[in-house]
């Protein structure tokens, strides 16, 4: 259940009834919790609609709630703010409802399911993924979770850039001084250094330059050769990126690359321009916003166009872009387009949107958007000589980090690892860590990267959560049973206990918010929050030692909260380990 949202219907209702007006609740969390769980609001606006005093409206709503079994104090305050109080029975019977929903742990499912896209990680073939290209994978697979959770049916597309002009160069180039044996061993390393030695060679030099553009050509022509060694380039750089995948436990619904839709742009290209959207300029195709009548009217201000199709015939990035997009229509009958990309591509979704306006093709979208990954000194991310970190690289510090911080706390007792599993829960313990680093953040904020915060066994990090987790784990284990087993009804008899319910119960609103929003990190708080809460909890209320229905409900409160962290963490696309 829905806490939040089931309680404002029911102060509407009270609202209603009190009234007579139809109203929005406003309800909020309290701020301070001496003061009640929640308030409601509305009594302010109605008494300036009403023409009567606020807090008249408000004792006579607070009356209304106050019947309602879920409330066991509705008080006002102030002007006409009214405090509501939780009844304690009430949230036992919820949370023992979540502990038998050994299927759901509690969290219902939207009303309305919808077929969401989610276009995620992306990267460009021949090239090594880097660290701008781990928000978008983290981010996206961790949206593309919560949002099946809760109902929706996702289809996680990796939209990756195997097509364009950078193949000419990568033709001329390995075919000039590409290295077969590199090729075969380290591929995307060679193939890598083949571009760069080739875009630099064809600043200069002009007939370099000139061969690029005719093999580029002949290979969007359907040159056989030209094809065959393209497709080598997708195959080795594919079987690179599927090895960072794997580690990291991220997989794909589709992969429709960009060269996918090569067949269809010419037509896209065509039906823009019979539905004078685009028009010719100078040899190339573009849309102009300042012409179109029904444009938004930021973007009729912006004097570059939209281009489609350059002078050389060559189509871009956007035109893609929009065959993709017609395509997830027709194809998939999509509601949902997500576009998880770096803030930095906000100009090329907002012109793509509106095209999808003018082209009337009814579906949401959103551009994702994330900040950029920082070093300690503020800067972006790169290596000590300057180039782009690897996310490969990036990967196995995390691991050899987490390696280290396990040693230590095996060496002084903090930590229990069985030694033949230490590798894995290193694996576990360090991709965790950086995917939690990433995802509790608010997306939209640049973040530095931190590798002594990132480990921490202390505080809001991955390690962290991971750790409590194993910890409730224990718990079962001393008493031989398990955190999927516990049916039992939960009491609340501590202050500790009723402060750890009233956590627990807002997990399906937190997911649900989660999902509403695209905004992962609400995930991540609530889990934190959950960790403190149950260490108070467990610090007040011994389970262990605890005789009978008292017992029997501690152990429940545990297991749920213990569920409650695997699934969050599942969510998030992090894996839980049970010894540690
Ligand atoms: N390949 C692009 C890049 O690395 C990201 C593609 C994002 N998806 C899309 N449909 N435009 O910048």
């Amino acid at each position: 259940m829905r806490i939040e949202s089931h309680l404002e219907a029911l102060a509407a209702t009270a609202i209603f009834k009190a009234t007579g007006q139809q109203s929005p609740a406003l309800l909020k969390e309290t701020s301070d919790p001496r003061h009640g769980d929640y308030q409601v609001n509305a009594a302010m606006a109605l008494g300036k609609k009403l023409g009567r005093p606020p807090r008249e409206i408000a004792l006579e709503i607070a009356a209304e709630l106050q019947k309602a079994e879920e409330i066991s104090g509705a008080d006002v305050a102030g002007p006409g703010f009214i405090n509501l109080r939780l009844e304690n029975n009430w949230l036992a019977t919820q949370l023992t409802a979540a502990v038998k929903d050994h299927v759901r742990d509690g969290v219902d499912l939207v009303a309305k399911p919808q077929k969401v896209v989610v276009d995620f990680s992306s990267p460009n073939i021949a090239k090594q993924m880097h660290v701008g290209h781990l928000r978008s994978t983290i981010i996206g697979d961790s949206l593309s979770k919560i949002l099946r959770f809760v109902g929706h049916e996702v289809i996680g597309d990796n939209h990756i850039g195997d097509w364009g002009t950078q193949y000419g160069l990568l033709l001329v180039g390995m075919r000039e001084f590409g290295d077969a044996e590199a090729l075969k061993q380290t591929p995307i390393v060679e193939l890598e250094r083949i571009y760069k030695t080739a875009s630099a060679r064809a600043k200069e030099d002009e007939v370099f330059a000139a061969a690029a553009r005719k093999e580029l050509a002949k290979l969007q022509n359907g040159d056989e050769e030209n094809l065959r060694l393209w497709k080598q380039f997708v195959d080795t750089t594919r079987t690179e990126l599927d090895k960072v995948y794997d580690r990291m436990e991220i997989s794909f619904d589709q992969w429709l690359g960009e060269s996918f839709f090569n067949p269809l742009l010419q037509g896209v290209v065509d039906e823009l321009v019979e539905k004078k959207l685009a028009r010719l300029d100078d040899g190339a195709h573009g849309i102009f916003w300042g012409e179109i009548d029904k444009a938004p009217p930021k973007l009729k201000k912006q004097k570059e166009p939209f281009l489609v199709q350059k002078k050389d015939g060559a189509f871009l990035y956007a035109t893609t872009d929009i065959a993709a997009l017609k395509y997830r229509k027709d194809e998939w009958q999509a509601d949902t387009s997500l576009y998880v990309v770096d803030a930095r591509q906000a100009g090329h979704f907002k012109q793509l949107f509106a095209v999808a306006e003018l082209l009337e093709i009814p579906m949401e979208l959103a551009h994702i958007s994330f900040g950029t990954v920082l070093d300690e000194s503020g800067k972006p991310l790169k290596t000590r000589d300057g180039k782009a970190v690897t996310l490969a690289s990036l990967l196995d510090e995390a691991e050899k980090r987490a390696r280290a911080r396990l040693d230590e706390g095996i060496a002084d007792g903090r930590l229990r690892v069985d030694p033949e599993q230490l590798e894995e829960v290193a694996r576990k313990v360090g991709i965790g860590a950086v995917k939690y680093a990433d995802l509790r953040q608010n997306r939209a904020s640049d973040y530095q990267f931190d590798w002594d915060k990132l480990v921490s066994f202390q505080g809001n990090a991955g390690p962290y959560l991971q750790y409590a987790f194993a910890r409730i784990s224990s718990i079962f284990d001393k008493a031989s049973s398990s955190i999927d087993d516990a049916e039992a009804e939960v009491i609340l008899d501590a202050p500790e206990a009723e402060r750890l319910g009233r956590v627990l119960l807002r997990f399906s609103q937190v997911l649900h918010q989660a999902s509403q929003g695209y905004l992962p990190h609400l995930l991540t708080d609530h889990l934190f929050e959950l960790a403190r809460a149950f260490m108070s909890f467990y610090e007040a209320c011994p389970v262990l030692k605890a005789e009978g229905i008292s017992r029997d409900s501690r152990l429940a409160l545990s297991a749920l909260t213990a569920r409650q962290m695997r699934r969050g963490l599942g969510l998030l696309g992090i894996a839980t380990v049970d010894k540690m």
